[in-house]
């Protein structure tokens, strides 16, 4: 189930212009039908689909792990919006920090699980930023977005955009919400242009009833190799780039009462771990 929704500016190329709005489980009304869109593949997107790039070599997760315990369908969690601040600043500007050193302005970006906020920054130009949600209200707001869809990807996880169409995808605070990651991460690396990069950020901080099952069972440590391996699960990813800010230890393990205060008031660093995982779509596949 899919929807799109312009925000003020005009509608994004890989869309029809005729293409019209609307709140049913229909995609958008158009001439050129969602499957023909992949036939306007071009040459590397040909070429891709002829080599093993992009296939998933195997399954990472088990059907137990990705259980959640809210069995509810995805889309009435998020029915109404949070316009909440999901981490902290110490995670933010991390976070904006990398977008800052790896996504060059001009880019075409997919912000995909977004939100109300943006953590690209606010200097950059970038050419195109199209956001992916589950909550309509809330990626209206998002400031940073030219346009946005909906779509429940435990449901389908198939996107309707063009192959080679994106120069980075960003999914921030999100991933552990994926049933199928697999065919998530083989979707990225479709609409990812080679060379383009897929960056996943996250911290320790979840809902947990709507996380699956192997990440709510997890350390941070085995979420970051979690995260790897779906990288890893998708022919034609790079060797994974993995990085990690935990806020110094002794700050986390002061357990003195004048600590305790101090965190409560906000007023010791206790800032929320970061972690990221990178890759690339790698130009062609290693092993050919
Ligand atoms: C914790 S919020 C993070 C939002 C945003 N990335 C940020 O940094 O603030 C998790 C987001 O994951 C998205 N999400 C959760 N389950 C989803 C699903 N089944 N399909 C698509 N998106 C989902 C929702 O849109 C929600 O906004």
């Amino acid at each position: 189930m899919l929807t799109f929704h312009p925000n003020p500016k005009p509608w994004h190329p890989y869309v029809p212009t005729n293409a019209q709005i609307t709140f049913s489980s229909v995609l958008f009304k158009t001439k050129i039908l969602p499957s023909k869109i992949e036939n306007t593949l071009n040459e590397e997107g040909k070429q891709s689909k002829q080599s093993s790039a992009g296939k998933i070599k195997r399954l990472v997760l088990t059907q137990e792990g990705r259980a959640k315990l809210n069995t509810f369908p995805d889309r009435e969690f998020y029915a109404y919006p949070r316009f909440v601040t999901h981490v902290d600043d110490g995670f933010i500007s991390a976070l904006t920090n990398l977008y800052r050193e790896k996504l060059r302005p001009g880019w075409e970006i997919l912000d995909l699980m977004s939100s109300w906020v943006s953590h690209l920054p606010e200097e950059v130009t970038y050419k195109r930023v199209v956001g992916h949600g589950l909550n309509a209200q809330e990626l209206a707001k998002n400031p940073r977005l030219d346009y946005f869809f909906v779509k429940d990807l435990n449901q389908d996880q198939h996107l309707e955009l063009e192959s080679c169409s994106f120069d980075a995808v960003i999914c921030t605070v999100s991933v552990q919400y994926l049933q199928q990651p697999e065919k998530v991460f083989a979707e990225v690396f479709r609409v990812l242009r080679p060379g383009g990069m897929l960056v996943v950020s996250f911290s320790n901080r979840l809902f947990y009833e709507k996380a699956i099952s192997t990440w709510r069972d997890g350390t941070a440590y085995s979420r970051v190799q979690l995260v790897v391996q779906y990288f890893q699960c998708v022919e034609g990813f790079t060797q994974p780039e993995t990085i990690r800010k935990v806020p110094a230890p002794a700050a986390r393990e002061d357990k003195s009462p004048f600590s305790w205060i101090m965190r409560l008031l906000g007023l010791l660093s206790g800032s929320d771990p970061f972690y990221a995982v990178i890759a690339y779509k790698n130009f062609k596949p290693i092993y050919e």
